[in-house]
């Protein structure tokens, strides 16, 4: 039975993104393979396509098409005594994702553990935590041309990475839907414990070094950091890390000497945003329900009904004491629409 595609009108979008605002959609469907994409195309009106929701920031209501994505499914591309290629549906569950690779001995993808959002956003934004970016694992990606229907199958160079970046958020945004997502992980793991606060974790849990006590260790640091979004909204870190020049670090360093950097090139380094929004003292402010996160100067949360436009013009305060105070403008990382 061919079964055709459910279009639904003014639907709620507050349980299918992290930070729970308030917010409708003209229009929605969702496609469960992409077939069902297809019998979209070509998407004339306004359209976003959602995933897991937990990069998004809605300041007012969606007038348009949400495309839903749901398309599911896990198998082995090709695998050898040493690698496997898996291909994954791209509306998968990211964190179930790394959970299932660790049950199999796969490794590659332990320190992105519990990561919120679904597979086809890893590429889109090159997620990255704990000394590890998607990119490290990447094998080649399935996309649709959302106005001509033709599938394009993208490899390494074609994505163009670069820090929480990708070709997908720029000459190619809002161009393509991704389907499927390769991965290429190793069976002979080499463990990634080079961020230092992961080490601390293991020793002081006696676990003997494997994928699931790296994993286990990630997600206890996450979880004392960072804001549960089934708890309380939020989006992870809302803005990036700056990247400057020596030039500019070594006047800022004279000022704050005490400034966490991480090295990027010999030219550039990049900036922990979360510290110089900290020093600011904006860690734990709260108007209304839009604050910033008690742990975490980087989140900004909704602690229950903050409207999108509060959270974005709390953002934007922020932004402007950091350009006041350290010359820098910080870029956001979540999608604001
Ligand atoms: N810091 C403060 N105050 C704060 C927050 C951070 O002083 O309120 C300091 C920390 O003490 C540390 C430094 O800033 O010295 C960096 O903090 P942290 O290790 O928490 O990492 P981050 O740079 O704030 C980035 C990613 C996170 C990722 C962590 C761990 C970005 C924008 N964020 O955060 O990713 O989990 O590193 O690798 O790159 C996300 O993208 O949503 C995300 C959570």
């Amino acid at each position: 039975m061919i079964e055709t595609l459910q279009m639904k009108q003014n639907i709620s979008l507050k349980p299918f993104h992290t930070f729970g605002t308030s917010v409708k959609a003209a229009k929605y469907t969702e496609i469960k393979s992409k077939y069902d994409l297809q019998d979209l195309i070509p998407v004339q009106e306004p359209f976003l396509v959602l995933g897991g929701g937990s990069n998004i920031l809605f300041t007012k209501d969606f007038e348009g098409l949400v495309i839903h994505n749901k398309i599911k499914g896990v198998g082995i591309i090709s695998e050898n005594d040493d690698e496997v290629i898996l291909q994954v549906g791209s509306g998968e569950n990211w964190h179930a994702l790394v959970l299932w690779c660790i049950e199999n001995g796969y490794a590659g993808i332990e320190n992105l553990s519990l990561i919120p959002g679904c597979v086809g956003a890893a590429p889109i934004q090159n997620i990255g935590a704990y000394g590890v970016e998607f990119k490290d694992v990447f094998h080649s990606l399935e996309a649709i041309d959302l106005q001509t229907g033709s599938t394009k199958i993208f490899n390494y160079k074609d994505c163009k990475f670069d820090y929480r970046d990708s070709i997908f958020k720029n000459e190619l945004k809002g161009k393509f839907c991704i389907t499927s997502v390769s991965i290429c992980l190793s069976k002979k793991p080499q463990f990634n414990t080079s961020y230092g606060v992961i080490k601390d974790v293991l020793d002081s849990s006696g676990e003997e070094l494997s994928l699931k006590s790296i994993s286990n260790a990630i997600i206890k640091i996450r979880s004392e950091k960072l804001p549960d979004p089934k708890k309380i909204g939020n989006s992870g870190s809302f803005f990036m890390n700056p990247i400057i020049s020596l030039t500019q670090f070594s006047l800022l360093k004279s000022k704050f000497p005490n400034i966490p950097i991480y090295p990027v090139g010999d030219k550039e380094v990049k900036i922990a945003a979360g510290w110089l929004i900290d020093n600011l003292g904006w860690k734990g402010y709260r108007n209304g329900d839009a604050g910033v996160h008690k742990n975490q100067a980087l989140v900004l949360v909704n602690y229950g009904d903050a409207k999108g436009l509060e959270i974005w013009n709390l953002a934007k305060s922020i932004q402007i004491s950091v350009f006041e105070e350290y010359g820098i403008l910080l870029e956001t990382e979540v999608n604001i629409l």
